[in-house]
C-alpha cells in the first residue's frame, strides 16, 4: 500500500477543507448579510421542521458565519446550548465576531470535520444543518457519526437543494453561460457539492443506512429574496454552478460582461418594486434516532 493512501483515508473530505478555506469561505464572507437576506425563506423552513424547543441542546453541522447557529441560540435560550461546528476558518471567524457581539454564552464553535469529529455519545436533542452536510465523501459514515451524538428521542433537520431543473436561479444563468462558454464538464453523479443530495431516494438511503428512522423529506418552493436583477446576475456570476464554469473557462471581460447582462435580463421579469423574487426549490430533510 503507498504512504498515501492511509493520509487519504485519515482526510477523507481534504479537498472539500481546502476548498472551502481557501475559495468559497472568503468568497461568502465577502457577500455578507445579503447572502441571508437571499436565503430568509430556506431558514424559516429549517426553523419550523426542526422544533427547536427551550433548554434543548442543538447542533448546526456546516454552521459557516453563524447564522442558524445564532437562530438556535435564540430558540434555546439560557437553559440551552448550541454547537455550531464547520471546515471554515474564515467563516468560523465571522460566525465567533456575531456570537462575541451579541455576548452568548451558551453558544460554542468546533473547526473540525463533522464527519469525524469524536462527538460525545447522545449529547444532541437536535442536529440541523442549512445546506452543510452536502459535501461529504463517505456521506453515511458522517451520518452515522452524527447519530451517534444524538440522542436517542433526537431530531435530525436540514435543507438541501433540490435538482438543478427545479432551480431556475442557479439554472438560468448556467445555461446562458453554457451557451456562451460550452457545456460544463460532467461531474461524477452524487459528488460531494451542492447539488449531491438532490436525489431524495438517495437522501433516504443514506440516513436510513446510517439508522435514522422515520425519513421524512417535504419538497419546497421557496423564493431566493434578492435586491435588483443586476445585483442577483452578479451574484450568480461570483457564486454557484455558472459562477464556476465562468471561472474555468476566463472568458474576456467582454464575454463575462455580457453573459452578466444576458442573465440581469433573464431575472428582470422576477423583479418588482426593488425586490427580485427567483424561484427555488429545495428539499426539507427530517429524520429520528429512535425505532
Ligand atoms: C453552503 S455553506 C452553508 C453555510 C451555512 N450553513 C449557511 O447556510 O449559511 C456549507 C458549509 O458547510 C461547511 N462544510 C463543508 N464540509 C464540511 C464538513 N466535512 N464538516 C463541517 N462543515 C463542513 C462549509 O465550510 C460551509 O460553511
Amino acid at each position: 500500500m503507498s504512504s498515501a493512501a492511509p493520509a487519504a483515508a485519515a482526510r477523507p473530505n481534504a479537498a472539500q477543507i481546502e476548498y472551502w478555506n481557501l475559495v468559497a469561505g472568503p468568497r461568502w464572507v465577502g457577500i455578507g448579510a445579503g447572502l441571508d437576506n437571499r436565503m430568509a425563506r430556506v431558514h424559516e423552513r429549517l426553523l419550523a421542521a426542526a422544533s427547536i424547543d427551550a433548554g434543548h441542546s442543538v447542533l448546526d453541522v456546516g454552521c459557516g458565519t453563524g447564522t442558524t447557529t445564532l437562530a438556535c441560540a435564540a430558540r434555546v435560550g439560557n437553559a440551552g446550548r448550541v454547537t455550531g461546528i464547520d471546515v471554515s476558518a474564515p467563516m468560523l471567524e465571522v460566525a465567533r465576531r456575531r456570537i462575541a457581539d451579541r455576548g452568548l454564552a451558551n453558544v460554542s464553535l468546533i473547526e473540525a470535520d463533522a464527519s469525524l469529529h469524536p462527538f460525545a455519545p447522545h449529547g444532541f436533542d437536535r442536529i440541523v444543518s442549512r445546506f452543510g452536510v452536502m459535501f461529504f465523501a463517505d456521506p453515511v459514515s458522517a451520518f452515522r457519526n452524527l447519530f451517534a451524538a444524538m440522542r436517542t428521542d433526537g431530531v435530525l433537520a436540514f435543507v438541501c437543494w433540490a435538482p438543478l431543473a427545479d432551480n431556475p436561479f442557479w439554472r438560468i444563468p448556467v445555461e446562458i453561460a453554457e451557451r456562451a462558454l460550452g457545456p460544463r464538464a460532467p461531474e461524477p453523479e452524487r459528488a460531494p457539492g451542492p447539488m449531491a443530495f438532490s436525489d431524495v431516494t438517495w437522501v433516504r438511503f443514506i440516513l436510513e443506512s446510517a439508522g435514522f428512522c422515520r425519513v421524512g423529506v417535504a419538497t419546497e418552493a421557496v423564493s431566493i429574496i434578492g435586491e435588483t436583477p443586476d445585483e442577483e446576475a452578479g451574484f450568480a456570476c461570483r457564486m454557484g454552478p455558472a459562477a464556476r464554469l465562468i471561472e474555468e473557462r476566463a472568458p474576456s471581460a467582454a464575454l463575462r460582461d455580457s453573459i452578466c447582462r444576458e442573465i440581469a435580463a433573464s431575472f428582470a421579469s422576477f423583479a418588482s418594486a426593488g425586490t427580485t423574487l427567483l424561484p427555488a426549490t429545495v428539499h426539507v430533510v427530517t429524520a429520528e434516532r429512535a425505532a
